[in-house]
């Protein structure tokens, strides 16, 4: 079997569309979502992270408050900024970009952020209402992966799940989402990771293989099931030359390879990759709206 490509790009240019148009209908009752985007220190995978968010607000109308920080900012000096962006009523959304420099206490600023204005949905109480079921703000990737399951028309419901990974961003909510009693959920999820003893072993059991492992190479065409969907959460640098950046991006599926055996795929860039920035416009929309209610 040869997969159909997950068209990551087109599904979120039809989100973002269908997000413009809510915002429009906001700015008519004179409500503008803004989101404040925090980042600290240089990253360059982290700054083009930023940017592309930035880029995203302005293009569906969104009041993009824009903090970057030197790799010296103090703990003090970062929870005073936090402070102070939870008190403003332009900011319906914080995020502080990850990882954060190793002097500082990732933990205590994600603390800080006001959980109404938590759009990551990496506070612990929205973490904690997002596992038992209540409204909360869910996390970007893992929302954005539900979308693309639902939006390709994958049932979910009594499918056999293995998620390859076990981050707090994506394998963690990934995996409670998947078995929440819901229509985008009821799903048997196997959490797989680097003390897993036999990955292959589990992953060909999948109807569904979501790879979140930060490692090229992880999921191999002999250990995909015949017409599995994959998704590919992977964002990994690997030298190239012919690249004017010195780098090409790849997942951490074997593209090509697992197409011939899957029945849907996603393909980085251009899959999960779109929807998580889409994803957080969603958020700070409904913050927004949540605000004002
Ligand atoms: N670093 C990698 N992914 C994310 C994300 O979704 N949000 C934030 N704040 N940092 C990240």
């Amino acid at each position: 079997m040869a997969a159909r490509i997950i068209d990551g790009k087109a599904i979120a240019a039809q989100m973002r569309a269908e997000l413009k148009a809510e915002v429009e209908r906001l700015k008519a009752k004179a409500i503008v979502p803004g989101l404040a985007v925090v980042l600290v220190g240089d990253d360059p995978a982290s700054k083009s992270y930023v940017t592309a968010k930035e880029r995203a607000c302005e293009e569906i109308g969104i009041y993009s408050d824009d903090n970057r920080l030197p790799a010296e900012t103090t703990q003090e000096e970062l929870m005073a900024l936090v402070a102070k962006l939870n008190a403003d009523p332009r900011i319906n959304g914080i995020l502080v970009q990850l990882p954060l420099p190793k002097h500082l206490d990732e933990g205590a600023v994600l603390l800080a952020i006001d959980p109404a204005k938590d759009v990551d949905g990496f506070h612990p109480v929205n973490v904690g209402k997002m596992v038992v079921g209540e409204e909360a703000f869910l996390p970007c990737t893992p929302h954005g992966i539900i979308q693309l399951l639902v939006r390709s028309g994958v049932k979910t419901d009594g499918a056999e799940v293995v998620v390859v990974g076990r981050s707090n961003i994506v394998g963690k909510p990934i995996a409670n989402m998947l078995i929440q009693k819901s229509p985008t959920g009821n799903a048997t999820v196997t959490v797989c990771h680097t003390r897993t003893r036999d990955l292959a072993a589990h992953v060909r059991r999948a109807d569904i293989v979501i790879a979140a492992a930060g490692r090229p190479g992880t999921v191999t065409a002999d250990m995909v099931k015949e017409g599995a969907v994959v998704i590919d959460v992977g964002v990994n640098r690997v030298e190239d030359a012919t690249k004017k950046s010195g780098y090409r991006l790849v997942g951490d599926v074997d593209f090509e390879a697992v197409a011939e055996k899957a029945s849907l795929i996603t393909p980085v860039p251009g899959g999960v990759g779109p929807m998580t920035i889409t994803m957080l416009l969603y958020n700070t929309i409904e913050s927004a709206k949540r605000a004002h209610t």
